[in-house]
């Protein structure tokens, strides 16, 4: 399990200055110019690496089986760097926290902590392996302050979008449905087609030229066939002691699966997560509520992945009732809330003057103007991809169109975001091509500003909800792609910054 790499111990102690006296290299980082992070590991500069995978299928769950010798489709890749003095060198030690039986467990192998009801069902299981690899990650920080705030890992999240109507798996806006036909309306190839991937671990190592590296890669298509396979990957790398981690991702969809979706997510360290009704782990270690925080991240996309790629800067989910209350795990009544600003400059908005069923009910400006969707000489059309209100919501104003009921395991909600000037109060992206392929940025996003103006569907008279985000993601949705399409990036010194504390 460990990996060990000899340097000249001058160069340790250029590296490692923040500790050259004690025998551990825990890192403290911290930013002068800025509120508390909310996460883990601010900026991801953090050594001693913290990520987690999960594999989802159409509505979130694993399904009817695990992949085959795969285990269940939870992993981690968790390690501390350590350092100790040998005469005239120094000696760095990567001590991982997670082995590969660990991630390789799947259903009918008991781990500590295993519920009985979980042991032989794919979905509860999953679930309970996620918190059992937190628990093998946990970063117990804050000691001494109460509460305790421990924290995880990153999440590396993919997504199948293949459904098979007739598979009986997905419940619509969380109510159990039976199997059904509707030729044409998602993909799938047939029977089979909502499967698990294969996975591949690289274990983090530490080369002689003092870099970290490590990843995690894979494919849908479980007969090696010859070409056009699906594939994703991401490889996180890191010289020891600069900078951040740099987290390169890639995605293919295929014929077979035209619909795939890979994200880094920050998720809540404990509760539900957005789209995900167990209990989850992960690096939000407070959670940020509008309007209160920002995000900050570095992204480089190198290949778009064509004009289906629903690429997210920034995708931020949560969950409450229709009445305002938040969610506790009844998916009847709970509602998955998202927004997402999609940066693909091909994807159109579907929000216009003829089409105001696509259009949230109203727009607000930063100066607290309220814009109604009708009013076609000022409302802002072109930033608004798609809005699409929850299937169990009963008093939508029309036209009105509702979110796609089985791809969650509740009722969801939509606000899709295109670059606008009118969002540039927010360090948005205000125009085409911002934040795309040869506009690598570093951002800073008042996710909170904005999000706390968004329109998002209430029931008439109830007391509006508190927007509480548990989980805040970067990537791309390849949205049923009809040629197989590619897209590449790479995203680091990700960080949520709490802009005014609340605790
Ligand atoms: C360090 O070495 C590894 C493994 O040989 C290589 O993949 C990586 O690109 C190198 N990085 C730098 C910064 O030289
Ligand atoms: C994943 O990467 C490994 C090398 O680390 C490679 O051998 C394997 O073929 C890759 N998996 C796929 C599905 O391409
Ligand atoms: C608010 O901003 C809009 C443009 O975004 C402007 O037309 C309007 O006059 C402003 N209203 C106030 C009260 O400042
Ligand atoms: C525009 O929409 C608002 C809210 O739905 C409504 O109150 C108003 O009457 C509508 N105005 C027109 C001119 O239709």
């Amino acid at each position: 399990m460990g990996a060990q790499l000899l340097v000249p111990f001058a160069v340790a102690y250029v590296v490692l200055c923040c500790c050259c006296c004690s025998s551990s290299t825990e890192e403290v980082t911290t930013k002068e110019d800025s509120g508390v992070s909310a996460v883990g590991d601010p900026g991801m500069e953090r050594d001693g690496l913290r990520v987690g995978f999960e594999a989802w299928n159409f509505c979130n769950e694993v399904g009817k089986e695990e992949a085959p010798s795969m285990g269940s489709p939870r992993a981690a890749d968790c390690f501390d760097l350590s350092s100790q003095r040998k005469g005239a060198e120094e000696e760095l030690t990567l001590n991982h926290k997670v082995t590969e039986a660990d991630n390789k467990l799947g259903v009918g192998k008991v781990f500590p902590g295993l519920s009985p009801k979980a042991l032989n069902n794919p979905d509860l299981y999953a679930a309970e392996k996620e918190l059992y690899l937190g628990s093998l990650c946990e970063v117990a920080e804050d000691t001494t302050t109460t509460p305790k705030k421990p924290w995880q890992f990153w999440m590396i999240m993919l997504k199948n979008g293949n459904f098979d109507t007739k598979s009986g798996l997905c419940p619509e806006n969380g109510k159990k449905v039976p199997p059904f036909s509707s030729p044409g309306r998602f993909p799938c190839f047939g029977d089979g087609c909502m499967n698990q991937p294969l996975l591949h671990h690289q274990p983090t190592s530490l080369s002689t030229n003092g870099t970290m590296k490590g990843g995690f890669n894979g494919t849908y298509d479980h007969l090696a066939t010859s070409g056009g396979i699906s594939y994703f990957e991401v490889i996180w790398e890191k010289k020891v002691g600069v900078g951040s981690w740099v987290f390169s991702h890639k995605l293919k969809t295929t014929k077979l699966y035209p619909w795939l979706m890979l994200y880094l997510r920050a998720d809540a360290t404990k509760g539900l997560s957005g789209g995900y009704h167990y209990d989850t782990r992960g690096m939000l270690k407070t959670l940020p509520e509008s309007p209160n925080f920002k995000v900050r991240v570095r992204l480089d996309v190198k290949n778009g992945g064509g004009p289906k790629s629903q690429f997210y800067l920034i995708d931020i989910g949560s969950c409450w009732k229709n009445n305002g209350a938040p969610c506790d795990g009844d998916v009847l009544t709970d509602v998955t809330r998202y927004s997402e600003m999609i940066i693909n400059p091909q994807t159109p908005a579907w929000c216009s003057p003829s089409g105001l069923g696509n259009c949230p009910l109203f727009h607000i400006t930063p100066n607290n103007t309220k814009i109604y969707r009708n009013d076609t000489a000022h409302f802002p059309y072109s930033a608004y991809h798609y809005y699409c209100g929850p299937g169990n919501a009963q008093y939508l104003e029309k036209p009105y169109s509702t979110c796609d009921p089985y791809s969650n395991p509740q009722a969801q909600e939509l606000v899709q975001l295109l670059p606008h000037p009118i969002w540039a109060e927010y360090g948005y992206p205000t125009k085409q091509g911002d934040g795309w392929i040869g506009d690598a940025r570093t951002w800073e996003l008042d996710v909170g500003g904005l999000s706390s103006r968004l329109y998002f569907y209430q029931d008439p008279g109830t007391t509006p909800a508190r927007r509480i985000w548990t989980s805040l993601d970067v990537g791309t949705e390849i949205f049923v792609s009809d040629k197989d399409e590619v897209a590449e990036w790479t995203l680091s010194e990700f960080d949520v910054i709490l802009t005014s504390q609340t605790t």
